[in-house]
């Protein structure tokens, strides 16, 4: 195959309070990485897991039992340093896909509209959802001050961005190379954006929430039903 799927998993899960990093917690019987990767069993591409060090036999464990073969390697202190940590470990590939681990009920059919988005020509895709609720922004000054909120953003005007997110090879790799370090993105694309090089859009699936909170997981349980094994 000429794809390569880096799957982010090195996150601290701080903010899901499991006290274990958050692709290793469990929702509905099985590690949350677990959920990710068997959603992912029929993607042509090679997967690359990127999980904390001293984890790594506990995620081929975890690969097994989702019945896919995986490269595990260690990630880095910020999501930017995990997909670095992962691109260093798909060198062959011509596209490059980066999803979250936490987005674990992501439809295979999302992964699949990244892909033919990039076999079409697309350089950089992103997964997108049109935004529900009303935001507003904040300022330094509203921050301190909490009765001094900023506008509502007119969220036609506003997409939330999800995962995987599909790019050419070498212009992920420029974009990593040449991103400034004080860019500490949570977006791959952003990078590429940086680079002043264009990035599509397509639709995006309310299935592929990021789990961050207990809420999350929840909602994540509740989806998939009783446990699994
Ligand atoms: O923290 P957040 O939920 O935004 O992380 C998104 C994804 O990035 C998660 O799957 C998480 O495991 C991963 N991540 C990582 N390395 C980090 C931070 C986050 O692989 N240092």
């Amino acid at each position: 195959t000429d794809t390569a799927l880096i799957v982010v998993a090195a996150g601290s899960g701080t903010r899901l309070g499991r006290g274990v990093p958050k692709a290793f917690a469990e929702v509905a019987g099985a590690p949350i990485l677990e959920h990710a990767l068997r959603g992912l069993a029929a993607i042509d591409a090679a997967l690359v897991v990127v999980v904390p060090a001293g984890l790594e036999a506990d995620a081929a464990v975890i690969a097994a039992r989702a019945g896919v073969t995986v490269s595990v390697v260690v990630g880095g202190e910020t999501r930017a340093d995990s997909v670095a940590a992962g691109l260093d470990a798909a060198r062959d590939a011509r596209w490059v896909l980066v999803h979250d681990a936490a987005r674990a009920l992501t439809p295979a059919a999302q992964v699949e509209r990244v892909i033919a988005a990039l076999r079409a020509g697309a350089s950089a895709v992103v997964p997108v959802l049109p935004v529900v609720d009303t935001i507003r922004a904040v300022t330094p000054a509203s921050l301190a001050e909490p009765d001094e909120l900023g506008a509502i953003v007119d969220r036609a005007g506003l997409r939330a961005m999800q995962t995987p997110q599909g790019f050419d090879a070498t212009v992920l790799r420029r974009a990593y190379a040449e991103a400034d370090a004080r860019v500490a993105s949570t977006d791959d694309a952003q990078l590429v954006q940086a680079l002043g090089l264009p990035v599509a859009a397509v639709r995006g699936d309310d299935l592929a929430f990021k789990i961050t909170t207990p809420a999350d997981a929840d909602r994540a349980e509740s989806l998939l039903g009783p446990a699994i094994r």
